[in-house]
């Protein structure tokens, strides 16, 4: 299709930026941190960062970790877990391969077709015996049905854990996201609209997960003469810590930048047919770090791959999060819960989103152009 070249772009708009702050404000806390020559190990900064994050998260506890899929490998293996755990495929790799390297199986349940996160009523119908923790995943900061799945963990006698890596500063119910269940886990990647480049954390009220995970992140060392865990190195460096304490100074005007953009998309698109968006869970409130479509082809007149592709050639760069989903990785195909894996509105959803480009320091025309463009891609879509 033929576009005006005024409505092209003539650099790449990614999907995601990070929000980076300046070497006059990174510099002054790197030189202390290297003037007291520790960098790493639970530094001052690094404690500085627990210490504001216990307290914007509302929790008792923060482990903080070099990634968030170490978090979720060493909270499995915290909590001392065997045989399957219930939880989706429609997710990042990193959620299920935590569970497969942690000796666990997962037990795919199917998601909300609307709100995309883990159905809690199949969950209860596929628990079984030898089920001993539901993972869920509050995707694009969309809470799970945290009082439903709450139930089901309490009546089996089993932890209910969330992987939040998208839902920091996401509520619920008036409540933060970060003490819900029995430990969640964050992700501080850079593409993350809280970043401490990498890095990630765990967050728990519980005392006795929180003690067997600080002793997880450091290889098992319980003490100099005691190591009674098996561990690994999961520290985040002071380094990552100084860009999570600037990160943390700056989160409000980014939630107010990340909110007016996608109340743009939001209005912008709403008229086009054929385009689909995720549905919030009653009392929840998103981060907005995600902007994502379902491109549904008989009313759009094109399909999801064919808008990224049509997207792509104006320089718009997008993203089929998350597709394929985990049951259709290649690295499980010979795996017995992949090939049994029976989701079909996972595989409806993952075929038709598409993530749009929103991040803090995207302009409010571009995401005009961008949704004039979608809009004019639409119209001649047949
Ligand atoms: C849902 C989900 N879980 C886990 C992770 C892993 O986080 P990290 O990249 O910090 O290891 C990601 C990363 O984007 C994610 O999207």
């Amino acid at each position: 299709m033929r576009m005006k070249t005024k409505d092209c772009f003539a650099q790449e708009v990614f999907v995601t930026r990070p929000n980076l702050p300046s070497i006059g404000e990174l510099s002054p806390l790197i030189r202390k941190a290297l003037k007291r020559r520790q960098v790493t190990n639970f530094g001052e900064l690094h404690n500085q960062l627990e210490e504001g994050l216990r307290e914007a998260l509302g929790v008792k506890h923060v482990v903080l970790c070099c990634n968030g899929t170490m978090g979720l490998f060493l909270l499995l293996r915290a909590l001392g877990l065997k045989g399957r755990v219930i939880t989706t495929a429609f997710t990042f790799p990193a959620t299920v391969h935590a569970v497969v390297m942690a000796g666990l199986e997962p037990l795919f349940c199917d998601i909300d077709p609307d709100d995309y996160t883990l159905d809690a009523d199949e969950a209860e119908k596929k628990l079984r015996k030898d089920v001993s923790c539901i993972l869920g995943v509050n995707v694009f900061g969309n809470p799970c049905d945290i009082e439903a799945l709450g139930a089901l963990g309490k009546k089996h006698g089993i932890p209910v854990i969330y992987d939040s890596a998208h839902a920091f500063f996401c509520r619920y119910k008036d409540k933060i996201i970060g003490g819900f269940g029995d430990a969640e886990v964050f992700s501080f990647h850079a593409t993350k609209l809280f970043s401490t480049i990498e890095g990630g954390a765990v967050t728990t009220n519980n005392r006795e997960i929180y003690l067997r995970l600080k002793e997880l992140i450091n290889f098992g060392i319980h003490s100099e003469d005691s190591v009674p865990g098996i561990g690994l190195n999961g520290k985040l460096s002071e380094i990552h810590a100084a860009f999570g304490l600037l990160s943390l100074d700056r989160i409000g005007p980014v939630l107010k930048k990340l909110q007016a953009l996608s109340g743009c998309y939001r209005q912008m698109l709403s008229c086009v047919p054929g385009l689909k968006f995720q549905k919030s869970r009653p009392g929840s409130k998103v981060n907005n770090q995600y902007m994502t479509v379902e491109v549904l082809p008989e009313e759009f007149g094109l399909t999801r791959d064919q808008l990224h592709a049509a997207l792509k050639k104006q320089n718009v760069i997008t993203r089929k999060y998350f597709y394929p989903p985990a049951h259709r990785y290649e690295c499980y195909s010979s795996s017995g819960f992949a090939r049994s894996a029976e989701l079909p509105d996972t595989d409806k959803v993952a075929e038709r989103i598409l993530c749009l480009p929103i991040y803090a320091t995207l302009d409010m025309k571009d995401v005009k152009k961008i949704c004039g463009l979608i809009r004019s891609i639409q119209k001649n879509a047949r």
